[in-house]
């Protein structure tokens, strides 16, 4: 009833009984104040204790709630009788966490809200300027989530260089696993276990028996990882529904916006609300972020708030309730006018004047405009006046550790120890400039992003040099124990501070950050780490031209993974020739084989690429004659690249296999005996591909690479189908169906049903060869893999011919012929099929047509 008082409804609405009654037995009230905005704090807590779903929630008798409701009723009427704070105190006494407007988001976050929680999940982003209230009104979201009885997780985005990958990521599944039961922890994760253990430590120390992630590819590691955490999210979700909030996404790592971009589309029947957050003014073109919108535009996958400024009604409403004075007209309108309405900038400008001891002599002022500074770094710098000169030489040795810092990394850097450092850090606390982050001791945050920039902006580039170098040096102190999960924020320092001298220390931890970012799968952040190890090696009086070439080929190795194909060809260029130059032969085979590594997974095999071919053969001049694991593996490239030519992919395929058995290396022989599987296509005998491929697999099994023993299988199948033996095709479809299936990558599971498929087809089952391959293409799209839309395709084409409907055919293979013009394949097969039509002229023409171009594209 209290609650119906002070909101103007009950606590729950439904339209049924039964919805109501559970409601009351289920679920949690939602906040009084989301309804009445202005009721007061004190208020609203008692209330919702009185709504408790448990008696130990509620209040302990009558009587207290009587004591409550007068402290409250006394502080209310205090209120209204419009305290005059002057003194330096005074800020102590403003009101916080006072919230104003927003009516329409709020409903709009609300709807989605009740949605998500009811199995309808979506991705929502607000938008803003910096200070505009994004944060806010999703701190607000999450309070009534809560209510809702779903469980918020937040992530937030850091600026700089200094958070590891997955940074928002890690924190929101780091937060899920700490309030996890260890038993419904392994369930919840499931198989993917492994895979998010990878990156977030805290898995691994709940779970220490898992299994450690498989070895695979770069893209596909990648999509398994993703795969598994969204599936653990979603299955979470089950259980209770589940709001994220990303904030600040315009300061994510790409491969944190990849993983958003892929849960996106996992949303639709899920209970889970995606909040991001992000500033669109800062955001390029070339910016990560804006690459992510556009994708989630065109797939249709998000919707946007966009927050503008508060009414001049806020305004009023805002300073009175913080302040506890009655407002004047001139002061809302210049301070409507001035901040255009911005939250943050309202908030500062009512502190400035409370600090000013202006806001409780309002009547007598007349001029508000000239009191109110003209932009939001003069308030905060006016702001930061009002601290004391060694508080502000804290909070600038702060601003240059982040946004967020801790009490043990500034003590030794601030010339002030102890309880004297505390008293400082209190007195900018007082201020509201800081924060101290709850259930940490001595971590802080800076309240606003906005102020720790003005404070850094302000230092000279010498000085900043300076403070990052003796950062970086105490918390390498500070990190010894365990560095790993720092590399990246020492990066970060000792990179800033490259320009003053320790170029060792830049290069050194630029190079471990960006292992320890292969190693976690990010490896748009290894490519960035690498491209600053360059940089700061560039930083040399004389650079070390050999350690130089190294890097570029980790540099080249992490942009290829990152499917960053033309800037890794560019960079494996640049290798190649500083190898040449320093005579460097191992090295510049690495950079060979580095342009179009692709090839070494079989894939755009044949596709003669003449810079490539140039490198291969210079490199296998300038290994010589020697035998190595690296001239197999040059061998075994150049093959696939002469794919067209059969005499000598034969020859090249056979030294390949030939040179890695003499040296006995295994992963070389793998990658030998994968080309020489593919170089035997077409002219020799299925049982020789077939027992090359069976050592694919014994060798894969052998030295762990379950991607290449699941190709070998595909390759089995193909020629026990060449065979026509067809209880070994069984067999193998089985094992190979099994695999995929552990190993969870759709590229490699949608072969499986379209195996099947050919098998139906084999034996006269149409139908079912049909429904099977059209399985196949729905995984296959999935997995967004092209060759399945081929794949099923040709599959048809030879079905629908075999039935005779022909009719339907033609305008599907005209489709192909159009978006295909350099496969021959699809030209022949229309001009087969006028033929069979009898559609003479035209099949004659199509054969003309092939003939003249002599059967080439
Ligand atoms: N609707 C609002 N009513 C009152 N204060 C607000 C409101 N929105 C934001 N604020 C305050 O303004 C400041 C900036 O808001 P914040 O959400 O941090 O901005 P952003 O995240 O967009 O940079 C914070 O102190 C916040 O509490
Ligand atoms: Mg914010």
């Amino acid at each position: 009833m209290l609650y119906e008082m002070v909101t103007g409804r009950p606590p729950f609405l439904g339209d049924q009984l039964v919805g109501i009654i559970s409601q009351h037995i289920n679920t949690a009230p939602v906040a009084p104040s989301w309804h009445n905005p202005d009721l007061p704090r004190a208020l609203e807590n008692l209330i919702l204790q009185l709504l408790a779903k448990t008696p130990e929630g509620r209040p302990e008798s009558a009587a207290a709630v009587e004591e409550a409701l007068a402290a409250i009723a006394a502080s209310s009427s205090a209120m209204a009788t419009r305290v005059a704070p002057q003194d330096s105190k005074s800020l102590a006494r403003l009101a916080v966490d006072v919230f104003v407007g927003r009516t329409e988001e709020i409903t709009a976050l609300r709807a989605r809200l009740n949605e998500a929680a009811s199995g309808c999940g979506r991705l929502v982003m607000v938008v803003g300027e910096p200070g505009g209230g994004k944060t806010r009104l999703t701190e607000q979201a999450a309070t009534y989530a809560r209510l809702l009885g779903s469980r918020v997780l937040i992530g937030r985005c850091y600026e700089g260089e200094g958070a590891p990958a997955f940074w928002p990521w890690i924190q929101i599944i780091r937060n899920y696993v700490e309030e996890c039961e260890k038993v419904s922890l392994a369930a919840v994760l499931g198989p993917g276990a492994p895979d998010i253990a990878q990156v977030v430590q805290e898995v691994r120390e709940r779970l220490p028996n898992l299994p450690a992630a498989p070895s695979l590819e770069p893209e596909q590691a990648r999509f398994r990882l993703f795969d598994s955490i969204t599936t653990f999210l979603k299955s979470a979700a089950k259980a209770q529904a589940l709001v994220l909030i990303l904030d600040d996404l315009h300061w994510a790592d790409r491969p944190s916006l990849l993983l958003l971009e892929f849960l996106a589309r996992e949303l639709k029947d899920t209970r889970l609300l995606v909040i991001g957050t992000y500033r669109d003014v800062e955001l390029s073109r070339q910016h990560p972020l804006a690459q992510t919108l556009g994708e989630l535009a065109r797939q249709g996958l998000s919707e946007r708030i966009m927050l503008r400024g508060l009414s001049k009604d806020d305004v009023a409403k805002f300073i009175e309730m913080t302040a506890r004075v009655e407002a004047p007209e001139g002061l809302v309108t210049a301070v409507h006018l001035e901040t255009e309405g911005n939250p943050f900038f309202i908030n500062e400008v009512v502190r400035l004047l409370v600090s000013d001891g202006r806001l409780g002599r309002a009547e007598t002022t007349t001029s508000w405009k000239i009191r109110i500074p003209e932009g939001v770094r003069e308030v905060i710098g006016r702001r930061l006046d009002h601290l004391s000169e060694p508080c502000n030489r804290v909070l600038t040795m702060a601003s240059v550790m982040g946004r967020d810092f801790t009490f043990d990394a500034l003590e030794p850097l601030a010339e002030f120890l102890g309880d004297r450092l505390l008293e400082l850090l209190d007195e900018a606390i007082a201020a509201r400039v800081i924060t101290e982050v709850p259930q940490t001791a001595g971590s802080y945050t800076f309240s606003h992003n906005l102020i720790r920039e003005t404070l850094y902006d302000e230092l000279s580039a010498a000085r900043r040099v300076r403070l990052h170098r003796r950062i970086g040096e105490v918390l390498e102190k500070l990190y010894r124990s365990r560095v790993e999960p720092h590399l990246a924020e020492l990066a970060y320092h000792f990179f800033q501070a490259a320009p003053g001298g320790d170029l060792k220390k830049a290069i050194d931890y630029a190079v471990r950050a960006a292992q320890f970012a292969t190693r976690v799968l990010a490896y748009e952040e290894a490519a960035a780490h690498y491209d600053r190890a360059l940089q700061a090696l560039e930083l040399a009086a004389k650079p070390d031209e050999r350690r130089r070439c190294e890097m570029l080929l980790a540099l080249g190795e992490a942009q290829a993974r990152a499917s960053n194909t033309a800037n890794a060809r560019e960079t494996f260029e640049r290798a190649a020739s500083l190898a040449r130059k320093l005579a460097l032969p191992d090295q510049f085979a690495r950079a060979a084989l580095g342009i179009g590594s692709e090839l070494a997974m079989g894939v755009r095999f044949g596709k003669v690429d003449a810079l490539q071919v140039q490198l291969l053969e210079e490199a296998l001049q300038l290994l010589g004659e020697g035998q190595s694991a690296l001239r197999a593996r040059v061998l075994a490239h150049l093959a696939l690249v002469f794919y067209y030519s059969e005499q000598k992919r034969a020859e090249l395929s056979r030294e390949s296999v030939e040179t890695a058995r003499r040296v006995g290396d295994k992963p070389a022989l793998l990658a030998a005996l994968f080309s020489r599987c593919i170089c035997l296509e077409g002219f020799e005998e299925a049982n020789q591909r077939l027992a090359v491929a069976t050592e694919i697999v014994q060798l894969a099994e052998q030295v762990g690479e379950r991607e290449m023993a699941l190709r070998g299988h595909f390759r089995r199948l193909r020629e026990f189908l060449e065979l026509g033996d067809l209880r070994a095709v069984d067999a193998e479809l089985e094992t190979y169906g099994r695999l995929a299936a552990e190993l969870r990558q759709p590229r490699y599971l949608w072969l499986e049903p379209f195996g099947r498929s050919t098998r139906a087809f084999l034996e006269g089952r149409f139908e079912e060869c049909e429904r099977l391959a059209r399985h196949a293409l729905e995984i296959g799209q999935r997995a967004q893999d092209e060759t399945a839309i081929v794949f099923f395709s040709t599959q048809m084409v030879t079905l629908r011919r075999v039935q005779g409907r022909f009719d339907e055919l033609e305008p599907a293979i005209r489709g192909f012929v159009e978006k295909y013009p350099s496969i021959m394949g699809w030209r022949a097969s229309l001009a087969c099929i006028y033929s069979e039509m009898g559609r003479a002229e035209e099949a004659q023409k199509g054969l003309e047509e092939l003939s003249s171009k002599n059967f080439k594209a």
